[in-house]
């Protein structure tokens, strides 16, 4: 029986910021972001978004079509928790109008955890094929200002639905693993926005690559030639261009920059025009992959590796199912892509700054948020979700 990915739909925030903008107010050259690290834009969440509102926007276009029933478990994905004890999810559960039925937990290994959840979601298939297990990986990445991080934030969140006959991507159950206690990216508790040794944390992303893949090799048949594209943790395009150049190279696989580039090109439209979404970047980078790839590709392997800094690390693969190409939300994505708002430096600012009260004070937040979702306020330290 195979089990994956049935149904994939993303959503990222109405407010952009170009990332020439941000180079002409630091002084810098645009092709260091364009060029150097291949980003164009950044997302930036409206005041009254956060990762439960992203979550359930995403989420919405799978269970108008199953139905809220349909689901048995809610698995959360995210590194932008905003509480200690409760599961995002739970609010989502409400938002999405879930069974009581339907269990939900939250799970953390920075970038990584959404594979974790994808994993687990398959085994949890496997034991029980009628059921259908919703994975929502959601995050706002941010970084200090006027630091290197600082032109990789973005904002996102991807819904996939994982099932049994899955109508996009059947999953491997052949896995490649790495995990080293490192300090390449964290962020403490007290902080807002992550601390980073990013020199540092690109050399262990590309170490991971080699080991993960490594203990691939020894689990399952596929080699590198075996697969006609992959998908990589997106914290910036060029680290995946990067990695991948890299891992041709351990392989020795015979193929021109050109050809190399071909194989994971599709993968980075989207990744581009939001930025890094942490857990949810290579998720939306398959999305891309799939809505944007010229020829048809049913049938085809697709490799994947997954990185969660500090860090755990995974290669996987999957096969691309035959009719695909129907089952796409292609055309809600491009709409929400391109009725994007760029915003001034100053609004950026005005958006990095909006207050998120940690000290128990309430507020009431102004609406910003073309989503259908919306985070209304704060008081007695409880958040107020509404929908529109
Ligand atoms: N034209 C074209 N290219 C230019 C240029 C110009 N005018 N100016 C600079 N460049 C190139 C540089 O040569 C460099 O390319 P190479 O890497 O090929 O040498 C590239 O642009 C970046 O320039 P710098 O190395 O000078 O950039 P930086 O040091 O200011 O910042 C960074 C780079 C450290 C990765 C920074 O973006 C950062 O800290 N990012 C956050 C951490 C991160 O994303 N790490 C990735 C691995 S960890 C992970 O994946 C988890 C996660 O999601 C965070």
């Amino acid at each position: 029986m195979s089990v994956g990915i049935d149904e994939i739909s993303f959503y990222t925030s109405n407010y952009y910021l170009d990332l020439r903008t941000l180079a002409e107010v630091q002084q810098t050259d645009p092709d260091k972001y364009y060029e150097g690290i291949g980003q164009e834009k950044m997302g930036m969440a409206a005041p009254d978004e956060d990762v439960v509102t992203m979550a359930a926007n995403a989420a919405t276009p799978l269970i108008e079509r199953v139905g809220a029933d349909a689901i048995s478990t809610l698995m959360f994905a995210t590194e932008t928790g905003i509480d200690q004890s409760k599961a995002a999810g739970v609010y989502v559960h409400r938002l999405l109008g879930l069974h009581s039925n339907c269990r939900v937990v939250e799970m953390k290994q920075a970038c990584y955890s959404a594979t974790a959840a994808i994993q687990m979601a398959c085994a949890l298939v496997a034991r029980n094929p009628e059921k259908k297990v919703l994975v929502i990986a959601s995050d706002v990445a941010r970084y200090d200002l006027d630091t290197p991080g600082e032109a990789t934030q973005g904002c996102g969140a991807v819904a996939m639905l994982i099932s049994a006959q899955p109508r996009l991507l059947e999953i491997d159950p052949e896995v490649g693993n790495y995990t080293e206690d490192v300090m390449d990216f964290w962020r403490p508790n007290y902080r807002a926005t992550a601390l980073v040794d990013g020199k540092y944390s690109t050399k262990i992303y590309l170490k991971s690559l080699k080991k993960a893949w490594e203990h691939f090799r020894e689990v399952s048949s596929l080699a590198f030639d075996d697969f006609g594209h992959f998908c990589y943790h997106l914290p910036f395009s060029r680290m995946a261009q990067k990695a991948h150049q890299h891992l041709a190279k351990l392989n020795k696989a015979g193929l021109t920059m050109e050809q190399v580039e071909a194989q994971i090109e599709d993968t980075l439209h989207y990744n581009r025009i939001i930025g890094n979404s942490y857990t949810a970047s290579m998720y939306i980078g398959l999305t891309s992959l799939l809505e944007n790839c010229k020829q048809n590709i049913a049938g085809e392997k697709i490799g994947f590796f997954s990185y969660g800094s500090g860090c755990v690390a995974e290669f996987f693969s999957g096969t691309v199912v035959a009719g695909y190409e129907k089952f796409l939300h292609r055309e809600q994505h491009k709409q929400m892509l391109d009725a994007r708002k760029e915003v001034s430096y100053e609004e950026y600012l005005s958006l990095y700054r909006y207050p998120d009260p940690r000290d128990g004070e309430s507020i009431e937040i102004e609406e910003g948020t073309s989503g259908r979702f919306r985070l209304a306020g704060i008081s007695h330290h409880k958040r107020e979700y509404v929908a529109s």
